[in-house]
């Protein structure tokens, strides 16, 4: 059984059995990071805040998108939405937008460029252009006819004089739903960015996450096609940028909310911002270091993925932090993230059941704790013990599976680390 992270496990079971079949335009996309990161944004993105001027995937080849490729088609998730900077701020972008559209083409699987424009600019239409040639390729991915590009920020952006001489279909990042009501840029939809709870912009709120934004992208795009965002975390620990939003049973929750309203795409964010804690991919072997790998590296976001899109077989996915919420860190140049008192301090476990069973954890010192849970997806959470964390799934007095997390809980830290650690059996 090879590794595949908890949202796209969970995707795999909740969108293609029931959405992604039915409709056959409909697609599942994930956010990759080819840009470069840097210091001089003040823009909420993986590659807008942080602290080496490094390539992402610089020196990627074609096999190492070939890899991220099959690893993401095998858990349902049809293409990549490509974030780029302009040449000028990534020198290798045409190169690794040519490496990705041929990888594409190769792998039955589909790109389009998503332009971060905490880089690009208005006026860049003749690099647009330039970029959104790779649209003729086979790899592109297309809504009714267009080629599919996107943007991070960035909505003010006019599509008509590149729709004048390319076939796109443009859906840009709309920061504010209201805008989708009285922007004249020619855009075809849209994709929203608010994937956790939040008021609006970089607010923290406590969870657990509503669609009141995806609400009224839904209303004020009128039947446009609306990106729906999906992310299984937030976590960064910059000294840039140091919070968390409120995510527990966030990814759970998500696909419950996708499922309800049946947007016409979906962008998982993401597959590759380690920088964010909001990866869903395996570890990227030709992937630099923003500073990310202090609260990425031995973090997997990877559980066991069940065969098929349907629960034909008994499966758990745990997810947990690494150090309950008030645990003082002792040699951290940064202070806690923002955030982290609306944190509870809990161990998650998302069970998939053929049939009813008996869930056990036992979280470091304390008691164990069993819940009867029912048959199909079930997330359960448990009181955070320091210690060794154990699950264990009982049908009829035999244990069917389980056994220890792969992280134990800790009450002392050196730096702050509020990602998550994701197993499962
Ligand atoms: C890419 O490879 C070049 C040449 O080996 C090297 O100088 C550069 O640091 C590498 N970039 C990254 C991001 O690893
Ligand atoms: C677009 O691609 C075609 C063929 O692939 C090429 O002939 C043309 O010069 C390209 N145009 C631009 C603007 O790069
Ligand atoms: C504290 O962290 C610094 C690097 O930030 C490191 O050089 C130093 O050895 C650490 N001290 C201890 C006691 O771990
Ligand atoms: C834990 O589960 C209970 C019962 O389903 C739920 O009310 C609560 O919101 C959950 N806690 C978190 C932090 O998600």
């Amino acid at each position: 059984m090879g590794l595949k992270s908890i949202a796209a496990a969970l995707a795999l079971l909740l969108w293609t059995r029931s959405f992604a079949f039915a409709q056959t335009q409909k697609a599942v996309y994930a956010h990759f990071m080819v840009c470069r990161i840097d210091w001089s944004s003040p823009m909420l993105h993986g590659c807008a805040y942080a602290s080496l001027k490094v390539g992402i995937v610089e020196n990627y080849t074609v096999d190492d998108w070939k890899a991220d490729m099959a690893d993401a088609k095998a858990i349902g998730i049809d293409g990549f939405a490509l974030n780029c900077a302009p040449p000028r701020v990534d020198s290798y972008t045409p190169k690794q937008l040519a490496n990705a559209y041929q990888a594409a083409g190769e792998s039955d699987f589909k790109v389009f460029v998503s332009f971060d424009f905490a880089y690009w600019q208005n006026g860049m239409y003749s690099f647009f252009v330039r970029s959104l040639n790779y649209s003729s390729l086979p790899g592109q991915a297309k809504w009714n006819g267009g080629a599919i590009a996107s943007t991070f920020v960035g909505e003010f952006f006019d599509w008509a004089p590149v729709k004048a001489v390319l076939p796109v279909t443009a859906l840009p990042m709309l920061e504010d739903p209201i805008q989708a009501t009285e922007l004249h840029t020619s855009f075809d939809g849209a994709l929203s960015w608010y994937a956790w709870p939040t008021d609006g912009g970089n607010s923290i709120i406590p969870g657990p996450m509503t669609t009141i934004w995806d609400d009224k992208y839904f209303e004020w795009l009128a039947g446009k096609p609306y990106i729906m965002p999906v992310s299984p975390w937030f976590s960064t620990h910059f000294n840039s940028k140091n919070w968390v939003f409120v995510c527990e049973q966030l990814i759970t929750d998500r696909w419950n909310q996708v499922l309800a309203l049946k947007p016409q795409l979906v962008e998982i964010l993401t597959w590759n911002d380690f920088g964010e804690s909001h990866y869903i991919s395996g570890p990227q072997p030709h992937h630099s270091d923003d500073g990310s790998s202090q609260w990425a590296a031995g973090m997997p976001h990877d559980a066991p993925a069940p065969p098929a899109p349907t629960v034909d077989a008994d499966g758990l996915v745990y997810w947990y932090r690494p150090t309950p919420k008030n645990t003082q860190c002792t040699n951290d140049t940064l202070p806690a993230p923002n955030g982290i008192n609306l944190l509870s301090d809990s161990v998650f476990v998302t069970t998939m059941l053929t049939s009813p069973a008996t869930l056990t954890v036992t979280s470091g010192s304390l008691a164990p704790v069993s819940v009867n849970v029912g048959a199909g997806i079930v997330t359960s959470n448990f009181t955070m013990g320091v210690g060794i964390q154990t699950f264990a799934v009982t049908r009829n007095d035999a244990k069917i599976l389980g056994g220890d997390g792969g992280l134990k809980i800790t009450s002392t830290c050196t730096t702050y680390n509020f990602n998550a650690y994701v197993g499962g059996f």
